[in-house]
């Protein structure tokens, strides 16, 4: 009978302890991002040289939704001590933001630094470090100087020595305080969307090749930059240095299409990460482009081959595996007739599966993203068995709408892809960080200003460019502060902007906006777990007691 008593004791006591609330492991990270177009501003101010993103803004204002541009964004090139305010605000560990490579090196070449622009993200920094919040730098997202995109870009092989060099002044001004360095975010923004479809800077529209010329170079450039970081740098400097790479997960539409999944995994990661990772292209993706090229006409495979040399350059070049994650496709076959009429030669007709989301997944402000938190745990678990459990930072993550403080959903977004995350760490998923995407509103490329990613609202109408913290931007504090997730928190914005059609009001969203009730949460938990410890060590004497 005590057994059976203190068995039950001690399974309900574990339970409470896993179920009431699921901590975040110790040493795991929290952080908030953003990139440098989207909130820079200044963008030909003190120096700074033309981006491809300036470029196309300036010459094809037509390609943005609503005709805006990123010539002021946010101004963070003035507001940034109100930008580390708002990071000290949410008590998060780390501040993801991205160098423009142009504000640093003008034309993109290494024989003139603008020491302004250095002196702006010095600034920044040591803002950051001031209030120990850790400064994770990525080296590029998508704005090759215009000079460099006129010699051809990413598809240019000479790209490679250039941003070798320009690698090498970031690491030398910022590397003594810089200790987490992502040479590319998102490579098919660089290479796919703008080469394939004309969806992102430079905006060309030229399928089944430049593509692949843009990623080799783009992995090159990554292995050059890391190879440099490790004889030179990392010695003295002791930071880690890796890649960030997106993709939605890929749901096969039903059992028989798994192929369709795993092909689609593998042109969206494994094209990328497979070289880094475990030695080269995926063969499946080699053997694909080359059949595929010789059928069509030419001479060799549109996807281009490492040397040796450049391979063991390639292997292992990345301290962690970064991962933008957003949402996710259910994913079919293509057939022999090619119904779904994809172009020949092109990416899509390479990889030749046909991808689509389920109408009932909830929507958000942007066309292409779904909410499916599943689909963050199945990447995760793909990444585990796929590579060998590397370390993995989401660096990554969040939701958008079209404005308006009080965004519950964005709040419910983070809170399930938040437990999704646990629910992999749990399957032993070596998880060391989340950063959600992102800090503040910001200028979304081709959506322009009109999709909104931010904890904190941003007033683009206002000269000041004010920030609000959302409802979202507190309940991530609450997060961050108590290491779990509290289901019940929903928390008032600082200033209750309605979203596009929402009528006003005040009683959708139960009041809870004084820090006294924030710590009355907190003391729930650390109740609950004593609790759960009292049991468990009366349970434990029973136990003894009966032997
Ligand atoms: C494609 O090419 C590879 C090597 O060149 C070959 O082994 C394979 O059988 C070919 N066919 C297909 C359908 O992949
Ligand atoms: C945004 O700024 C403009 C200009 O200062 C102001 O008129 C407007 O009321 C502000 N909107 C909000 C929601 O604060």
């Amino acid at each position: 009978m005590r057994t059976i008593v203190c068995v039950a004791l001690l399974c309900i006591s574990t339970l409470s302890l896993t179920h009431g609330q699921r901590r975040f492991p110790e040493g795991f990270k929290f952080g908030v991002g953003t990139s440098a177009y989207q909130i820079e501003g200044g963008w030909n101010e003190d120096g700074k040289g033309e981006s491809i993103w300036d470029h196309l803004v300036h010459n094809y204002p037509e390609k943005i939704a609503d005709r805006t541009n990123g010539d002021v964004a946010c101004d963070s090139y003035h507001n940034w001590r109100r930008d580390v305010e708002m990071i000290r605000e949410l008590g998060v560990d780390i501040y993801r933001f991205s160098l423009a490579w142009s504000r640093i090196l003008p034309t993109g070449i290494s024989n003139q630094v603008n020491e302004k622009g250095v002196e702006y993200y010095n600034n920044l920094i040591n803002e950051l470090l001031k209030y120990n919040i850790t400064p994770m730098v990525t080296l590029f997202h998508w704005d090759t100087p215009q000079r460099l995109q006129e010699m051809g870009g990413f598809t240019n092989r000479l790209i490679v020595g250039h941003f070798r060099e320009y690698a090498r002044i970031a690491f030398e001004r910022f590397g003594d305080r810089v200790k987490i360095w992502t040479t590319f975010n998102e490579p098919p923004q660089t290479c796919r969307l703008p080469y394939e479809y004309d969806a992102m800077a430079p905006g060309l529209d030229f399928p089944g090749s430049y593509t692949y010329l843009c990623t080799h170079h783009l992995l090159l450039s990554h292995a050059e930059a890391v190879d440099l970081y490790r004889k030179e740098f990392q010695p003295t400097q002791g930071g880690q240095i890796g890649i960030t790479v997106d993709g939605s997960w890929a749901e096969p539409v039903s059992e028989d299409q798994r192929e369709a999944s795993d092909i689609t995994m593998q042109f969206l990661f494994g094209i990328y990460m497979h070289p880094i990772y475990i030695g080269n292209y995926p063969q499946m993706i080699i053997d694909r482009i080359g059949n595929l090229s010789i059928q069509q006409g030419f001479k060799k495979s549109r996807l281009p081959a490492f040397t040796a040399e450049e391979l063991t350059k390639l292997k292992g070049s990345s301290d962690f595996f970064g991962y933008n994650g957003y949402t996710t496709n259910l994913v079919y076959m293509n057939d022999e007739a090619n119904t779904a009429n994809f172009r020949v030669p092109s990416f899509d007709h390479d990889r030749n599966t046909v991808d689509f989301q389920d109408d009932r997944w909830p929507s958000a402000g942007s066309p292409w993203l779904k909410v499916y938190p599943r689909g963050m745990y199945n990447v995760l678990s793909w990444i585990r068995r796929e590579y060998g459990n590397p370390p993995v930072w989401v660096t990554e993550n969040g939701v958008s709408d079209l404005g308006g403080t009080r965004d519950v959903a964005r709040v419910q977004y983070y809170k399930d892809y938040l437990n999704a995350i646990l629910d992999a760490i749990d399957d032993g998923c070596d998880v060391r960080g989340y950063v959600a995407w992102s800090l503040m509103d910001n200028f979304e490329w081709r959506a322009g200003l009109s999709e909104r990613f931010g904890l904190y609202y941003v007033n683009y109408s206002d000269p000041g460019l004010t920030r609000y913290a959302k409802s979202s931007a507190r309940a991530f504090a609450n997060i961050v502060r108590n290491r779990w997730i509290d289901p019940d928190d929903m928390p008032e914005p600082e200033l209750y902007i309605p979203g596009p059609g929402e009528t006003i009001t005040t009683t959708t969203v139960r009041a809870e906006t004084t820090t006294k009730q924030g710590d009355d949460d907190d003391d729930d938990a650390a109740s609950g777990v004593l609790v759960s410890k009292l049991l468990i060590i009366v349970s434990f004497m029973l136990f003894v007691l009966n032997m």
